[in-house]
């Protein structure tokens, strides 16, 4: 018998405030044609100035636990991966942890940017597999309204705010093939000669400052669109099956140019990958739950579902998750 980490539920929150690109028109110098020709974006959800990470978080972890049917006390800890935290310490998890009344177990944030969701969920796998965990929540989100320079039209239109999550939980099973419910695989990666691609010119230790994003875009765009195909190719060959036995790719939402030339490169149809750039813009680690639990909602992932998520952002890091939901 293999222990396997199954997904018992999904969960989300999205702040009220919509930001379109018609609101983006009157604050720099851009225009909605263009947004949605380079990146597919139409609309975002925005935090409220009084909103942190933590809160986004903490509403996405009580949705996937109500979803769950479980009690906070039965969980043994929660992750969290997220780029903006509302302190430089404590994190966001132990913030969510004590909202939740979940009782004293592991509780830390993951910082991996775009790919926070992969190397969250990998390595919440591998506690739950070890068996030092049997269930735990695991979050990704984001407050990228608090680190964009609001001037900069080429950065400014592209990040977003939200919070999305699931329960993870322990289950024995004599199937030891893909066929079985759970996560078969994670790949996680990292090039931090690519760093400067893609990074906030400020930290606690340089400048004492939180900094804004800094990004050289073309360049970021293609090594998205290699790297993510990779990973996606690795996790296929690890686990002996081709595109076609996926049922959802569910990527990163950075861009559609990069979701389409990705499921181009896959020889995988677009209708098979989970899409919500368009209205949730780039949320960084919260965007991959996001797209799955929209998806888990209106009923196009079922139980059963083969999933593929993968993910590339910000070091540079990229990672894949086979599960079957
Ligand atoms: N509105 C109007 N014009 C703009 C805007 C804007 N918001 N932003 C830039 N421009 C202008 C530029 O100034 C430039 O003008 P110029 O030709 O006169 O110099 C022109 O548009 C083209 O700029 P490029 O940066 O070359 O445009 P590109 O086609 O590469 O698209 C984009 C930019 C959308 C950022 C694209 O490179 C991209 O999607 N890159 C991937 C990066 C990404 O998604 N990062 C997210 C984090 S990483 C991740 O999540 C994978």
């Amino acid at each position: 018998m293999a222990i396997k980490s199954v997904i018992k539920s999904t969960g989300a929150y999205l702040p009220e405030k919509i930001l379109s690109n018609q609101d983006l028109e009157k604050m720099v110098d851009t225009s909605d044609e263009w947004i949605t020709q380079r990146s597919g974006i139409k609309t975002r959800h925005i935090a409220a100035d009084d909103q942190t990470t933590a809160d986004l978080a903490t509403l996405a972890g009580r949705d996937a636990l109500e979803r769950s049917g479980l009690s906070a006390g039965e969980l043994d800890g929660v992750i969290v991966a997220t780029t903006t935290p509302d302190q430089t310490f404590p994190s966001v998890a132990v913030k969510v942890q004590a909202a939740l009344g979940i009782p004293a177990g592991l509780a830390f944030d993951v910082q991996a940017v775009c790919s926070g969701f992969v190397y969250a969920l990998a390595m919440a796998d591998n506690f739950i597999v070890r068996g030092q965990a049997r269930r735990l929540l695991v979050i990704g989100a984001e407050k990228m309204s608090s680190i964009v320079d609001w001037k900069d039209r080429t950065t400014c239109v592209l990040f977003a705010d939200g919070a999305a999550g699931v329960v993870l939980e322990a289950q024995e099973s004599a199937d030891e093939s893909v066929t079985a419910r759970g996560i078969h695989s994670t790949h996680l990666y990292a090039d931090g000669n690519l760093r400067d691609l893609l990074y906030t010119d400020g930290g606690p230790s340089s400048t004492g400052t939180s900094g804004h994003i800094k990004m050289q875009g073309r360049e970021v765009f293609k090594y998205a669109v290699s790297h993510m195909a990779t990973v996606v190719n690795e996790a296929l060959e690890e686990n002996g099956i081709s595109a076609d036995d996926v049922d959802w790719l569910v990527p990163h939402q950075a861009n559609i140019r990069i979701l389409e030339a990705t499921a181009k490169k896959l020889e995988m149809p677009i209708e098979k990958v989970v899409v919500t750039v368009d209205h949730h813009g780039n949320t960084s680690a919260a965007s991959i739950p996001l797209a799955l639990h929209e998806a888990v909602c209106d009923g196009r992932i079922k139980q059963g579902d083969l999933l593929l998520l993968e993910a590339m952002g910000g070091g540079l890091t990229w990672g894949s998750a086979l599960i079957r939901f």
